[in-house]
């Protein structure tokens, strides 16, 4: 049977490749996607995602819009990395796709009470706070969770948006520091790994040669996204943080990693935003997450293509 999931996300290029990785798949089913705001507003970031399901040609996928800021702090975003469209390397058409009145906060408590407990597993690849949120208005949801499998924060790898916090949980530090307490188990992809999940050029081309639209839309976007890396770290081609989310639910045998106690610094002078993670379990905090360290990078993009080529 299917894995049923919400994703939760604030799209993004590598965003966009997640969604479409998990709408081409069989093994999942998407019961829904819920924009937050994050790499830019949420006005700009529900229209994304609408666009993305829509040119996956998967327009049965409802598409939300949950919250337009972190829970407690002024909303940080990222057009330098990602455009001023937060989706920028192709143009798409403005979306057909309605979105959906309800806000995406009550979809996802509405969804986790009506399916079997333990049956839905949360994809959050931006800010938490969407999640957060959920769990605060109905805690009751939170044991029903399946797990969540989270692109964020970052160890061995310290800080990308600051030297020492990853974006997705600098945006929304309160947020993520109650979803990693929530009690939930937590599978999550930091940079530590998806650093590692970088494109070559011959994948690149790969993609824009595919008969269909998905294909060079990847092309096109990851082109975009990898330029900003190539300037900063040096590094040849994109990394693929959020695909790794739902590379792992596909293929967890692809990647590794330990469980171990993350905590989420909330209070630091520098350090705001900091997943502070217990790799050599020398604090005695119990374990909460399965940090993923390392990946099979030839393995995860031999899946994308697989995948991405049934795709319209
Ligand atoms: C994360 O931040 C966003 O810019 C990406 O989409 C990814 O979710 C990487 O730090
Ligand atoms: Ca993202």
């Amino acid at each position: 049977m299917a894995q049923k999931i919400i994703i939760d996300t604030d799209p993004g290029q590598d965003d966009a490749v997640a969604i479409l990785l998990a709408l081409a798949s069989p093994e999942i089913e998407v019961l829904g996607v819920v924009a937050v705001a994050g790499n830019v507003p949420l006005a700009l970031t529900e229209v994304n995602a609408r666009k993305i399901v829509e040119l996956a040609g998967r327009t049965d996928v409802p598409v939300f819009a949950g919250c337009d800021r972190p829970l407690a702090r002024d909303l940080v975003t990222a057009e330098h990395v990602h455009g001023k469209t937060g989706l920028d390397g192709i143009d798409l058409p403005a979306p057909g796709l309605p979105l959906q009145a309800q806000h995406g906060v009550e979809f996802i408590i509405e969804a986790l009470r009506r399916e079997a407990a333990g049956s839905v597993t949360l994809v959050p690849i931006g800010p938490l706070t969407n999640i957060a949120e959920a769990f605060r208005r109905a805690p009751d949801i939170i044991g029903r969770v399946q797990r969540i499998v989270l692109m964020g924060g970052a160890y061995f790898e310290v800080g990308n948006i600051t030297p020492a916090a990853e974006f997705n949980i600098y945006v929304d530090p309160e947020a993520a520091a109650e979803v990693f307490a929530s009690g939930v188990p937590i599978v999550m992809m930091p940079l530590d790994v998806t650093h590692k999940a970088l494109t070559s050029r011959d994948w690149v081309e790969g993609m824009r040669a595919l008969p269909g639209r998905c294909g060079p839309a990847v092309a096109s976007w990851t082109d975009f996204f990898e330029r900003y890396d190539r300037e900063k770290y040096g590094s040849s081609g994109a990394p693929l943080h959020d695909p790794c989310t739902i590379a792992w639910l596909i293929r967890p045998d692809l990647f590794h990693g330990r469980e171990i106690n993350v905590e989420v610094e909330t209070e630091g002078k520098f350090t705001t935003g900091m997943t502070v993670a217990d790799w050599w379990r020398v604090s005695g905090r119990a374990p909460n997450a399965l940090f993923i360290r390392d990946l099979d990078r030839d393995g995860m993009f031999a899946l994308l293509t697989e995948r991405l080529a049934t795709l319209p």
